[in-house]
């Protein structure tokens, strides 16, 4: 099994309790960085009607159900919503939900989508677990429309050790995986995720990466204190 191959098995395996962990974890604050990049995305796109938006790596759907929330809420009206994840297990518990969308299982650097069909495609802590990123960005940027917009969620590496780092570092390495390893008796999955931010990016080698492939930089806006970071690009 290659490592690609490891993680989407590592998710199908945490899948059942991937919700419960991921609500106690954040305590909850990811909604607001969620719904607030929902909502600057709408306002860039600026359409009342927008035929698709794709969510990659959806997970257990939970940005499906914001971009339909967010849209409801400005009265917006999407014709499709459609979450994307290799993993059958996670994409299993985003069926159970009944949300309004449609689920595919794909991976970022192949999406079963034609060039430029895409309005919105995000991605939301999604991005650190795909190994081909340079492929994975590639194909974002073809299946987007013209002026369609990219929109990452991420923990990225932070450049400098403020308090801020050193917090995030203390909880990520030291708490998150005794909690996440007891609510899903998976230990070595909630281990994972700090490694697996430190092997990333660091918001300004993100940027240079999308601008390389072509896209113009709208936003990138860090939250909580840099915890996570917003980056909105157009094509
Ligand atoms: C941390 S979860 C995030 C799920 C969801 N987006 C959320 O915000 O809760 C990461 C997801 O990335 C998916 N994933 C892993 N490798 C991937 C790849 N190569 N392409 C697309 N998704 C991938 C996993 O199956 C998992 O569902």
């Amino acid at each position: 099994m290659n490592k690609q191959e490891k993680i989407v098995t590592m998710f199908d395996e945490i899948a059942s309790t991937y919700d419960v962990a991921n609500r106690v974890l954040s305590f909850g604050v990811d909604k607001s960085w969620r719904k607030d990049a929902c909502d600057k995305t709408y306002a860039y796109y600026n359409q009342k009607s927008i035929d698709l938006i794709l969510d990659v790596a959806c997970g257990t759907g939970d940005m499906c159900e914001y971009w339909d929330k967010r849209a409801k809420k400005l009265e917006m009206t999407i014709d499709k919503i459609i979450g994307a994840d290799p993993s059958v297990g996670m994409l299993e518990k985003a069926k159970e939900k009944n949300l309004n969308a449609e689920f595919v299982v794909a991976e970022a650097k192949s999406l079963p989508f034609e060039t430029d069909s895409v309005d919105i495609l995000s991605i939301s802590y999604g991005l650190r677990n795909v190994m081909d990123r340079s492929e994975g960005l590639g194909e974002f940027y073809r299946v987007l429309k013209p002026g369609g917009l990219l929109v990452i969620l991420e923990f990225t590496k932070l450049q400098k050790a403020s308090i801020a780092s050193r917090v995030r570092d203390f909880y990520m390495k030291k708490i998150l995986p005794i909690v996440g390893g007891f609510l899903s008796k998976n230990k070595e999955a909630y281990s994972y995720l700090p490694n697996s931010i430190e092997g990333f990016l660091t918001k300004e080698k993100l940027i240079s990466e999308l601008e390389e492939i072509g896209f113009e930089m709208k936003e990138a806006k860090g939250y909580s204190m840099d915890i996570s970071t917003l980056f909105i690009a157009q094509k």
